[in-house]
């Protein structure tokens, strides 16, 4: 037993290679055959603690892996209800996680709503950091689970046929499935969903350009008749609030139920996975299915121990003492964000078109028209002396508004611009000159951790060979600018995702 994984950090599935996945399959089978012959207590992770964070409600992540650590002679503290901690008092993220490292965790397992909210903090974290589900995003760990139950129900997974039905849009536990499965090879997928619920283009071109053959159904039923195994999912509704409520979920997926009856009709033999809970208000799932020979979720959830168990052992079971290191790299803390524009050379002449009354200080220019007013409220006027200039453009000649703050912007007020604001440009304007004049890049992702104000989370980006993503969420980006030169220069800069 034993094998060290390509990972540190568990953030998301694409970075587990196929062996990865195998060897972590093959020691979570170990794990199973031993608790079967009556060995299920080790004291292999005798001496390591694993600390939860979960800031999202959970059963069953949380609590089995507590029992894999448990099993495994290790230990285990946290909290599930922030509520409870100073978060409420207005702490943040970065030290409410630093603190649990302090507390000498070995490892922490974290659950949060915010997407790339965990790959910020194992960017801060010097103990491996564990994704129990970020936002939208992901949840690996039971895509491991997921994996490691297909490979019961079709050894080898290879040419598996698998069928997806529910929420498969804003479910993080379908978005890293999709993205694990590509490492076998020959696996075909048939889908169903309502239209908003369905499956994101993203996603599906990811499939196909990995390989998987991937159809979208009009009915389950079709979609049963395709599969050996469908995975189903419930209405996300705590990701769609404000957009509809319970009734008119309900009534979305109405005809996306798996029913015995429909089972019976399409493929009796079909096994039916669901990553739990089921939602007794749509009822994704018919109790009846629950109490016939088609239901494996029961399994499918037990065997989150098991990989659990791999998992942890893989990560800490070669790891000696650890002495909390009590520092936070800086480099982690600087933004890549800034995408510097070119600028015009020489003092503008005031010929009434343009706003030339500017001699020192900070300039929002190209705001969104109308906005100028919210920006000017966003930013506290007493705060920085600031004055809306009204004019016109000197390039269009339309009507526009432009904001001259006599000092520089904090960073995070950089940000409420942009979330008001998202085409705006600042420069900063010396002796009537612009001498440095940037778009503040902010990742459009709503659900991303770096939307949040106070979090603070710096701006970063990478590039990956096609297209510029946030270094968190990983959502690509698509700044506009006027001179296509300013984005080749950005882009060259910006690193490679590590
Ligand atoms: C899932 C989750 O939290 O993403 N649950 C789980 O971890 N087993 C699925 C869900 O909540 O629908």
């Amino acid at each position: 037993m034993g094998f060290s994984l390509s990972t540190e950090s568990v953030v998301s599935i694409d970075s587990f290679s196929r062996e990865d996945l195998q060897n972590l399959i093959d020691l979570a089978k170990e794990f199973k055959e031993k608790d079967r012959k009556g060995e299920r207590y080790s004291v292999d992770l005798r001496d390591k603690v694993l600390v939860h964070a979960f800031f999202e409600p959970s059963t069953r992540t949380r609590l089995s892996f507590e029992r894999a650590m448990k099993e495994l002679g290790g230990d285990v503290f946290g909290f599930d209800d922030p509520g409870k901690t100073s978060l409420k008092k207005g702490e943040s993220l970065l030290m409410t996680i630093k603190m649990l490292e302090a507390y000498h965790a070995n490892a922490l397992v974290m659950r949060h709503p915010k997407a790339g909210s965990v790959q910020r903090v194992a960017d801060i974290c010097n103990i491996p950091v564990i994704n129990a589900g970020d936002g939208p995003n992901e949840h690996p760990t039971q895509a491991f689970l997921d994996l490691f139950t297909l490979n019961e129900i079709h050894p080898g997974i290879d040419g598996i046929h698998i069928g997806f039905v529910g929420d498969l849009k804003y479910g993080r536990t379908v978005r890293s499935n999709i993205v694990a499965l590509p490492k076998f090879d020959d696996v075909v997928i048939h889908w169903a969903a309502h239209d908003a619920f369905a499956m994101p283009d993203d996603l599906v071109k990811l499939a196909e350009d990995r390989g998987i053959k991937i159809f979208r159904c009009d009915s389950v039923d079709d979609v049963l008749k395709e599969s050996e195994v469908c995975y189903t999912t419930r209405p996300q509704k705590e990701r769609v609030v404000g957009r509809y409520d319970i009734a008119e979920i309900a009534k979305m997926v109405e005809n996306y139920k798996i029913t015995i009856d429909l089972i019976r009709r399409a493929n009796p033999d079909v096994r039916i996975m669901h990553p739990l809970p089921i939602d007794t208000n749509t009822e994704e799932i018919e109790d009846a299915v629950t109490f016939s020979d088609n239901q494996y979720y029961l399994a499918q959830a037990e065997n989150g121990i098991f990989v659990r168990k791999a998992l942890l052992f893989a990560l800490l079971g070669g790891i000696e003492h650890r002495v909390f290191e009590p520092y936070v790299n800086s480099a982690l803390s600087e933004s890549n964000g800034n995408l510097e524009l070119y600028r015009r050379s020489g003092r503008r002449k005031k010929d009434g078109r343009i706003i030339a009354d500017i001699e020192d200080g900070f300039v929002i220019d190209h705001i969104t028209l109308g906005e100028g007013s919210d920006l000017a409220k966003e930013l506290e006027i007493d705060k920085y002396r600031l004055h809306i200039l009204a004019g016109l453009d000197s390039t269009s000649y339309d009507r526009k508004e432009v904001i001259k703050l006599s000092n520089v912007l904090g960073e995070k007020d950089i940000r409420r611009v942009v979330l008001i604001s998202p085409e705006a440009t600042f420069s900063i304007v010396s002796g009537g000159k612009v001498v440095y004049k940037f778009r503040a890049l902010l990742c459009e992702n709503e659900a991303c951790i770096t939307q949040d104000v106070l979090e603070g989370v710096p701006r970063n980006f990478f590039y990956d060979g096609h297209e510029i993503r946030c270094r968190y969420c990983k959502s690509p980006i698509e700044p506009k600018v006027k001179h296509e030169g300013e984005l080749k220069r950005y882009v060259k800069s910006l690193p490679a995702f590590e």
